[in-house]
This record gives structure tokens, C-alpha cells and sequence, in this order.
């Protein structure tokens, strides 16, 4: 079955990578979740979209130059038009330890955005987070930076491993001949025109934004492994009505 993922948890319906969006995920039901992670002045595992918190909080500057101490005094939900509330910017581990006390048990998807910032030692401070203790979900690890992938591999061998991308053969290429990659996230507009040699993809395949109705069923109906999508709760209504 096409495993709905919520992207930076209930995207389009919450502010986005924060508790209060994980959550949401979690009450309707999303088989999946993913967020997105960078690293703090003060070496902590900070989950948030951009490499600086401008968009999404009340305060300006990059991650990378902020401590744990100075992101918590930021507003990172009142910006959010549709459903303004106060949230703080989640560490990785509040938010690991929020999924585990809704008993969330789908698939935790970690993006690692080594992208545009190099975080020196991010992907072994993550392994060794993940590595602490058992979860009561299953989990794993994505990137658009291949090389980032390539550590989390050289540390870590039992987890699922995507490579990301917005619209590349070369990568498709890669991802096929490199064994440690499990799977591919490509954009959904590519995805759409390269449906016929995706449906034999040897590989899981979970496209992302998809968040029109029609190309929710495009994934089902090629049954994809998964989709990443803003509203969840829509995604979930499309699977269910398809099944009938
Ligand atoms: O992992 C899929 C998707 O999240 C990649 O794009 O920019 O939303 O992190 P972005
Ligand atoms: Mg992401």
C-alpha cells in the first residue's frame, strides 16, 4: 500500500516542522512523517526547513550561527496564516520523543540538508541519536547531498536510504547502481513524466510535493512505495476512496 507522508509533518495545515504539525500527522493517521534537519552553533540536531530561520520564526540569521538556547527564544508558529500558534523550533529529539509519546508507528523519514551548509559531523551525531534507543517506529534517512548518504552508510548499515532529487536522470542512474541506496524522492512534476520506466523502478519510489488530488492517485494507481504531500488527511480520503 502507497504510504501517505506527511511532509515537514501536517504542512499545509500547520506551521511547518513543529510539534504542534507532528502532531497533527499523528491524529489523522499519516503512515509517514518527514522533517528536515541541520545543525546548531552549539552542535544540536535542529529540525527546520531553510538554513536560516528568517521564513519561518520571528527572528532572523542561520541556523549554523545560533545556539539551542537563542533558537528557543523564537516564534516559529505565529507566522503561519492558516493556523497561527505559538511553537518553539524543535530539536530532533523533542520531536523523536513527542512521536514516541503519541505512539506514532509508521515511518519516520530523516532529511538531512547538508544541501547548501556543510555541518561537519551531523550524520554521525544523528546515527548515534537514532542509535540511543528503540522507537516504536520505523525510520530512515534522506538527503539531496549524496555524500551525506554515503557517511550515513559508511555508520550505519540497517536503515532505509533515499536520494532526493528535483528532476535528474543522472541521479535516477545513481541511486539504481548504488546498492546502499534504497530508494529515490524525486519531484513529482519529473515523476509524472517518467511514470513508464518508474513502474518497473527495481527501487521504493516517494515522490514529493504532491498535494493535487489527481496526482495522489497517479502514486496509488502505479503504486508507488509513497508520496510526500502537505495534507495528509486529503491523501488519506483519496487512498481510501480508491480502495472502494
Ligand atoms: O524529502 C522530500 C522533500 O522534503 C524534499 O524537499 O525542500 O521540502 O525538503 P524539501
Ligand atoms: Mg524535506
Amino acid at each position: 500500500m502507497t504510504k501517505i507522508i506527511a511532509h515537514r509533518g501536517s504542512k499545509g495545515t500547520h506551521p511547518e516542522n513543529t510539534l504542534a504539525a507532528f502532531k497533527e500527522a499523528v491524529r489523522v493517521g499519516a503512515d509517514g512523517i518527514e522533517l528536515d534537519v541541520h545543525l546548531s552553533k552549539d552542535n544540536q540536531l535542529i529540525v527546520i526547513h531553510d538554513e536560516t530561520v528568517d521564513r519561518t520564526t520571528d527572528g532572523s540569521g542561520r541556523v549554523a550561527d545560533l545556539t539551542v538556547a537563542e533558537l528557543k527564544q523564537l516564534d516559529a508558529g505565529s507566522w503561519f496564516k492558516q493556523f497561527p500558534i505559538s511553537q518553539e523550533v524543535p530539536t530532533l529529539n523533542e520531536v523523536l520523543q513527542l512521536l514516541e509519546q503519541e505512539k506514532f508507528c509508521g515511518l519516520l523519514n530523516i532529511e538531512i540538508k547538508t544541501d547548501k551548509i556543510h555541518y561537519e559531523g551531523i550524520e554521525a551525531l544523528l546515527v548515534q541519536l537514532m542509535q540511543k534507543q528503540l522507537w516504536s517506529f520505523e525510520y530512515m534517512y534522506s538527503s539531496f547531498h549524496f555524500s551525506s548518504l554515503e557517511k550515513i552508510w559508511s555508520i550505519e548499515k540497517n536503515q532505509a536510504i533515499a536520494l532526493i532529487f528535483n528532476s535528474s536522470d543522472r541521479k535516477k542512474l545513481l541511486a539504481l547502481e548504488i546498492p546502499f541506496i534504497t530508494g529515490i524522492h524525486p519531484n513529482i512534476d519529473w515523476t509524472l513524466t517518467h511514470l513508464d520506466e518508474l513502474a518497473d523502478f527495481p527501487k521504493a519510489v516517494r515522490p514529493w510535493t504532491v498535494n493535487d488530488k489527481e496526482k495522489m492517485k497517479t502514486c496509488i494507481k502505479d503504486q508507488f512505495a509513497g508520496f510526500h504531500t502537505d495534507f495528509p488527511e486529503i491523501a488519506l480520503q483519496i487512498r481510501e476512496e480508491t480502495r472502494t
